[in-house]
């Protein structure tokens, strides 16, 4: 018993958060450039503000940890660690710096494909986000960002270049990182920013619907241009529990739960399901479907569902402000019975347990975890020690929650990446001191920084997890 054979244990990043060199290699502008560290981070990631051009403000994606420059020592790292599978994302202005040209940019290319050559180099499979929510500037001022379906043909063809160059180098695809993000943080997601007066539902929609067909549309082309590949969605999961079992609060965590589902049940039935519909209606919305995409959307369902896993979440049909939890991309009532990270986050390893019995359940198609951490404040002892127990604590009992699911329960799982393997910026906040990793990068939340890495003691913890197959916890 245990995880199957082959499994793929390995570690998750997304190029904006690990990459640096946004102005190197021919590298255009894209939205994750102008989202700051700081108050406004929020704000702007949500469409309501924005930034046009690089200012004053201390934009941390900019340099990251400088994986640009750094990536054959973090692979060797990954390496040393055991990894079977390493997930990136590729950053679309690397490859088209605009967005809408006809032919992509040789530089960025190569690239990458350095980077898929130097896992192949000690076994490392490459897990690949097309998309972890970059989009190219111009496309954003031109478009408007998804909202238009003419970001569909772009999309397209960067997937097109991308599995054609690197046939013999990636057989795993994720379309769109947690594409459910839309509605939550649009302009990360989908390079939404609002208009006054809109109807913000509509908007997100559009958006949604044009990343929904995009993906159907890069799922038949992958299988097309090679039948070995295979396709997965992304979902941000984390089961909604009612916050009491008054039937009120037990309706509320269905919808919030279908908030999600809603997504990866098109991209893995291939339809939108009359709930959405209804739901959609009675914000005064519609999808805007076009001839044909019913059909697409049919015929060109995910191989896998992979998702991101941090807490789970408490509904309330009598939400009371003051008692949510302090991360506000996904809201939540706070949950009595569970310990909180420094950032709020409330951790719930039988959560895992739960929403991997509800997806495989919901979609039975084998599960991809591709993120799971713990956010946290490392201290580098004087002699140059980091002892973050607390993380080894956190992900053997996710593990072991995942080890259950596996064995007691069935499911399928393909595969593990804890989020960012080593340290990178923080999505939601733009921290360099909300770490995650196995590798530690002297860097601050500032810039200040060698980025040096530094093996913490996790480093050993995975590798001996990876090397025993799950046995060793
Ligand atoms: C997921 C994203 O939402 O969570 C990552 O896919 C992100 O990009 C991760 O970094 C952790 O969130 P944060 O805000 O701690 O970086």
């Amino acid at each position: 018993m245990g995880f199957k054979k082959g499994f793929l244990w390995g570690g998750a990043t997304a190029a904006n958060q690990l990459e640096g060199g946004w102005n190197e290699g021919g590298r255009g502008l894209a939205n994750v450039d102008l989202m700051p560290h700081g108050q406004d981070r929020y704000v702007i990631g949500t469409g309501e503000k924005w930034i046009d051009h690089v200012d004053d403000h201390y934009f941390p994606s900019h340099k990251a940890v400088e994986f640009y420059h750094h990536y054959k020592e973090d692979i060797a790292l990954m390496a040393e660690m055991g990894f079977k599978v390493f997930r990136l994302s590729i950053a679309w202005t690397r490859i088209f710096p605009k967005g809408d040209e006809q032919s992509p940019n040789e530089e960025g290319l190569k690239f990458y494909e350095d980077i898929f050559k130097e896992c192949h180099k000690y076994h490392i499979e490459p897990l690949v986000t097309i998309n972890h929510f970059d989009c190219p500037m111009y496309l954003i001022n031109k478009f408007g960002g998804w909202r238009d379906r003419r970001m569909i043909d772009c999309y397209v063809r960067l997937a097109n270049v991308l599995f054609t160059r690197y046939k013999s180098l990636v057989r795993y695809w994720l379309t769109f990182n947690e594409i459910n993000m839309i509605l939550h943080f649009p302009f990360v997601a989908a390079g939404l920013r609002f208009k006054d007066g809109e109807n913000k539902t509509q908007a997100m929609i559009n958006c949604a619907h044009h990343e929904l067909v995009a993906s159907a549309l890069v799922t038949k082309l992958a299988h097309e241009i090679n039948p070995q590949n295979q396709i997965g969605c992304m979902l941000a999961a984390g089961t909604y529990y009612p916050e009491t079992c008054k039937p009120e609060d037990y309706w509320k965590a269905i919808c919030d739960n279908r908030e999600s589902y809603m997504f990866i049940d098109v991209q893995s039935r291939g339809y939108y399901p009359p709930y959405a519909l209804k739901w959609i209606e009675s914000h005064q919305a519609t999808v805007p479907f076009v001839e044909g995409d019913k059909e697409l959307l049919q015929e060109n369902t995910v191989d896998f569902i992979s998702f991101s896993y941090y807490s789970s979440r408490v509904s309330s049909a009598t939400p009371d402000s003051s008692l949510q939890t302090e991360s506000n991309i996904f809201a939540s009532v706070i949950n009595p019975y569970l310990k909180s990270s420094d950032w709020g986050w409330q951790i719930d390893p039988l959560g895992l347990r739960i929403t991997m019995n509800e997806l495989y359940d919901r979609y039975q198609k084998p599960l991809f975890i591709v993120e799971n951490g713990l956010g946290a404040k490392d201290i580098v002892e004087e002699d140059g020690i980091i002892q973050d127990d607390y993380r080894i604590d956190y992900l053997r009992e996710h593990i072991q929650a995942m080890k259950d699911a596996v064995d007691q329960d069935g499911v399928d799982l393909m595969g593990y990446t804890t989020w960012g393997c080593i340290d990178l910026i923080s999505n939601g906040t733009g921290e360099m001191e909300k770490r995650y990793g196995f590798i530690y990068v002297d860097r601050d939340n500032m810039g200040n920084g060698t980025f040096k890495r530094i093996k913490k003691k996790s480093f050993a913890w995975y590798k001996k997890v990876i090397a025993t197959n799950g046995e060793y916890l």
